[in-house]
């Protein structure tokens, strides 16, 4: 062996796996770290992590008798979301990136970043998660193993990840599994003191679809450092996925009852705070409706023997944006993190220890802000940035479904698509058939938020809401979703039917035309309608849409003009969307699937353009 294997702990692992224990070695041998920590997941290890980070100035822990077991993180001003320009597939192949993504080749890139990691760790604890992403149970575990140097990381995965012993012990000598890397970034000089958000200006995300390898470097913020969340389970899932016939998706799960004891399980993809976590948690406000949470953010979709698309989600906790979550918006998150073991990064923290942030009722009088500053309701600037976070065990969900832990899945009978459109995009739409359900997400479009560091605002495509996260060419992801159209043995009728969803259409004044939230409910209800061919609709250019009439509003206080105008198809506005789509899938080239084309061509057709 080399020289400097002496780094303390390295020799205390927990494991006879060979390739594992060398992949640790060769990372410690090359970030050279104070120390190695094999974590177990135990409730001593996080007791003791989330103490030393309250020591070290990095938490604060929030007053036990309102928030158990919670604390309060602040991040460096400027690593406060994911990072879309560092963020790289590094296919062999060039082209198998596509468009959508930043790429450099492997080689290159390891090059790069082994100097980036070289002393790395310096002055650090570099810690060893073993983790799974969906249930230990499953016929073949998603094993992945973490090495990070940030203890806010390890606590994060403890919360977001099955983790720790009982992970190590299925993996047993032989499993595979996703190595991830992660450092901040930030060595730690003899006789220097650490700050309480290490990071480095310099960032890179990078992924190695053909290996199955992630390496993250200089940020500390949640979607680039929780790697088994949006790098594996999204991008480099994707490509498993895309090899191996089932689709990794940007999507909630939730499981929809109705008053007749009828069940339906839905997932839905909306971008990056587009409201995934609201819906999967949401509290129906039609009678005898009852929905139960599965998950908010990932679903790993694939097919049952019975030829139904099968949803699993892979997470173990929830991230969800702070601002505007509320009693009234999502009790049930405000229920959930009430239970405590939740850490809560760059929203306000209170005089008495605990957290406020925007949307959550009228402010108290003094604050200190997600900067640190002291901020009261005269301050300008907000009090949380919009992008802050908490992070809160899944389980803790009052309304949690207990299939959520079952290795099969649920069978999904209905896709939503959604984004966050001013205009144009009515309410609720149905698709006509897959290939246009398909063809709806393909050319699906939102407003940018604040969930990704850039302009806020700004409309672009985000396909199936996963243009951050797609780990290949956009094309053959398209391509990929067709396919899965077939069906198992021609079983395309067992198929979700797929539906196009905004929540966030915009009237007069710039107000809501739609009440969201629980209301949505009425939508979910149609939805159901219209599987089960009970539901009225109009067919319109883009699909079937709901007149007002058909849309159980029994005790909704909103002016029927509104509801109107939220369902409306604008031919005009749609027009004018035509050059954008032809723009969009010109990208492509001939990775575009012909049938998308013809979509378009349809499209134009029935809004009277040639
Ligand atoms: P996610 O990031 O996709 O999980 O989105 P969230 O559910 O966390 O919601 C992101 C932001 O959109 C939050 O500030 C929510 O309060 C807001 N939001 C969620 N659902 C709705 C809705 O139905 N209507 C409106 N107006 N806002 C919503
Ligand atoms: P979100 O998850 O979709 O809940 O915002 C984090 C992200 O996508 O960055
Ligand atoms: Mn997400
Ligand atoms: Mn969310």
């Amino acid at each position: 062996m080399t020289a400097p294997a002496v780094i303390p702990g390295l020799e205390q692992a927990p494991t006879k796996h060979p390739k594992l224990l060398a992949w640790v070695r060769q990372v410690a041998e090359l970030t050279t770290p104070q120390q190695v920590v094999w974590c177990d997941g135990s409730q001593a290890e996080w007791e003791q992590l989330t103490s030393a980070l309250v020591d070290a100035g990095a938490l604060v822990q929030l007053d036990p008798t309102k928030r158990p077991n919670s604390f309060w993180a602040r991040t460096d001003p400027s690593d406060v979301a994911r990072v879309e320009e560092r963020t790289y597939i590094c296919s062999v192949d060039e082209a198998d990136a596509g468009p959508t993504n930043n790429w450099m080749a492997p080689a290159e890139m390891k090059q790069l970043m082994t100097e980036l990691y070289r002393g790395s760790m310096r002055g650090r604890t570099m810690y060893v998660i073993p983790f799974c992403m969906g249930p230990l149970t499953a016929q073949n575990p998603m094993f992945g193993v973490e090495l990070t140097d940030s203890p806010y990381v390890v606590a994060s995965m403890r919360i977001m990840t099955r983790m720790g012993t009982k992970v190590l012990e299925a993996m047993g000598t032989e499993a595979e599994f996703v190595p991830a890397l992660h450092s901040v970034g930030a060595p730690i000089e003899a006789g220097q003191a650490d700050v309480a958000w290490p990071c480095n200006q310099t960032k890179y995300i990078s992924h190695f679809p053909e290996t199955r390898e992630i390496w993250s470097f200089g940020s500390g913020y949640g979607g680039n450092s929780l790697l088994g969340k949006k790098c594996y389970s999204l991008r480099i899932a994707s490509a498993m996925g895309r090899d191996e016939g089932w689709l990794a998706e940007h999507m909630l799960i939730l499981k929809l009852t109705s008053p007749e004891g009828k069940v339906h399980y839905i997932a839905g993809a909306f971008p990056s705070a587009c409201g995934k976590t609201n819906l999967a948690m949401l509290e129906p406000t039609i009678p005898g409706w009852k929905v139960e949470t599965l998950g908010d953010d990932i679903a790993w979709m694939r097919f049952g023997e019975d030829g139904r698309l099968y949803a699993v989600n892979p997470e173990y906790g929830l991230f969800g944006v702070a601002p505007g979550t509320d009693w009234k918006t999502n009790p049930n998150a405000m229920r959930t993190l009430a239970s405590g073991n939740s850490v809560f990064t760059n929203v306000a923290l209170t005089d008495d220890g605990d957290i406020w942030w925007e949307g959550m009722g009228s402010p108290p009088e003094h604050l200190t802000d997600w900067k640190g500053r002291d901020w009261t309701s005269g301050s300008e600037e907000l009090s949380s940035h919009p992008n802050s976070r908490f992070c809160t065990p899944i389980t803790q969900c009052p309304i949690l479904a207990p299939e959520y832990d079952d290795p099969r899945g649920v069978p999904i009978s209905a896709i939503l698509f959604g984004g966050r459109r001013k205009t144009t995009i009515p309410l609720v739409s149905q698709a006509r058939d897959w290939v246009h359900g398909v063809f709806q997400g393909a050319t699906l479009s939102s407003e940018t938020t604040a969930a990704a560091v850039g302009q806020v605002g700004v409309v672009r495509r985000d396909p199936m809401a996963m243009l951050p996260f797609i780990g290949y060419h956009a094309g053959d992801y398209f391509r990929h979703w067709i396919a899965m159209g077939k069906g198992v043995d021609g079983n395309a009728d067992k198929l979700p039917q797929i539906f196009y969803v905004n929540w966030f259409r915009r009237g007069e004044g710039g107000k809501f035309l739609w009440p969201g939230f629980g209301e949505n409910s009425r939508v979910l209800k149609w939805v159901v309608e219209r599987l089960e061919g009970t539901g009225g609709a109009i067919e319109t250019p883009v699909g079937f849409v709901p007149s007002p009439s058909d849309l159980d509003l029994s005790g909704l206080d909103v002016p029927m003009a509104d509801i109107e105008a939220a369902l409306e198809v604008s031919e005009e506005e749609w027009r004018a969307e035509l050059p954008q789509i032809t723009e969009w899938f010109t990208k492509f080239g001939d990775k575009l699937p012909g049938v998308l084309w013809a979509e378009l061509d349809a499209l134009k057709a029935r809004l009277g353009v040639n």
